[in-house]
């Protein structure tokens, strides 16, 4: 990494910052309809060293692509969002972050220093874990810092959104940014979207005895393409059809007539996440009265909603969940966007062998390749380290 050769930025030299990736609770694919979602951050995470260079130039590198992106800062207004081809996909997410927090603050780029940003990461990558928001994260409390731009955390997930939205090309919504920013230990964020309240809602299951078990299914996805973006415009077209600004303007109690005005693929997308929207309230009311053994049908119900109205499980992901399941586990669903990825089941400490082991056997026993699975726990959110 370069030192810092300017006199005046040196006084603000290097340091080391770092945000986790998460998993979703619960509340898939309402955070971009206005709703309500339940994640937490775990403790994989991904670090930056920083040190600032005198040559307006902005350089990032990682420890997962031995080629350096190099660009100066007052090029970064071309390059995003139309040239954004031209730059490896990894390396869009820190630059578009470093884009998009000059466009929020109204910076010009001759008003801030160059910077290195070097990036090593442990956060699984396409299993549904937001490494994604983990660099977002982490350049953005890092550039925040050195730059001086005093921006709060939720300013900082809506920059880390922006850089997700158009300097990679990804249509998703806030959870991950803003799950990855706010966490805290033992504490899930219980998040309202539109308003973007958050509550730090502790989750007890340590406590319980409980743990929470995440089921890679190496089955890679990618929301800049495809599905997603189908799911999101089915939403629009439903809550356009309901004429509300959002399906979070919607109960359960509108589902008959939703479903007598539209056709049935829209109705089922909008059922998705009307239900989706009342099961994390019920989560987070359940959970404050009776404790996390209590939530195990609202998870379960979570899933057959994704795989049956919203249709974004895949053959894996139903496999880990029934597997998971019939082995003991307390609720299980699969997590994140959907076409692959990780699923999460709550189990009891002293099963997580046998629930372990079965899911290994059902992908084995289905020809599926073996699946990656480990416990997480839920972790502090993005900070200064160094
Ligand atoms: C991805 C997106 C999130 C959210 C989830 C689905 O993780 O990044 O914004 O939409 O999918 O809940």
């Amino acid at each position: 990494m370069s030192t810092p050769t300017s006199a005046t930025w040196s006084a603000r030299a290097e340091g080391t910052w770092s945000a986790p990736g998460r998993v979703n609770l619960i509340g898939e694919h309402t955070d971009y309809n206005d709703g309500f979602v339940f994640p937490f951050a775990i403790e994989y995470r991904t670090s930056v060293d920083l040190a600032v260079r005198a040559d307006g130039r902005i350089r990032v590198s990682s420890s997962f692509d031995p080629d350096p992106v190099e660009v100066a800062l007052a090029d970064l207004d071309d390059l995003f969002p139309g040239r954004r081809d031209e730059v490896v996909e990894w390396a869009r997410y820190p630059l578009g972050v470093a884009w998009a927090l000059l466009r929020a603050t109204r910076r010009s780029a001759a008003s801030v220093p160059g910077v290195d940003l070097v990036f090593r990461s442990d956060v699984p990558v396409g299993a549904g874990l937001s490494s994604s928001a983990a660099i977002e994260g982490a350049t953005a409390v890092a550039l925040n810092d050195v730059w001086g731009l005093g921006q709060d955390r939720v300013a900082l997930a809506k920059v880390g959104r922006r850089a997700e939205n158009e300097a990679v090309g990804a249509p998703t919504g806030i959870m991950d940014q803003m799950a990855s920013l706010l966490g805290r230990t033992d504490a899930g964020t219980f998040l309202d979207c539109r308003t973007l309240d958050a509550e730090v809602t502790d989750l007890g299951f340590a406590p319980a005895g409980l743990e929470l078990l995440v089921i890679d299914t190496r089955v890679t996805h990618a929301h800049s393409t495809g599905g997603y973006g189908e799911r999101r415009a089915a939403c629009e077209r439903g809550a356009a059809i309901m004429g509300v600004p959002a399906l979070r303007d919607l109960g359960v109690a509108d589902l008959p007539r939703a479903q007598e005005l539209m056709d049935d693929v829209t109705f089922r997308r909008v059922r998705h996440v009307v239900t989706e929207d009342q099961r994390v309230l019920d989560t987070v009311a359940t959970l404050r009265a009776d404790g996390p053994r209590a939530i195990g049908g609202l998870l379960d119900a979570s899933h057959a909603s994704m795989r049956d109205d919203f249709e974004i499980s895949v053959p894996e992901l139903d496999t880990a969940v029934e597997a998971a399941r019939a082995a003991g586990a307390i609720g299980a669903r699969m997590t994140g966007g959907g076409f692959g990825g990780a699923a999460i089941a709550l189990v009891d400490a002293g099963l997580v062998a046998d629930v372990t082991a079965a899911v290994e056997a059902a992908f084995a026993e289905a020809g599926f390749g073996a699946p990656h699975i480990f416990t997480v726990r839920p972790s502090e959110g993005a900070r200064r380290d160094a």
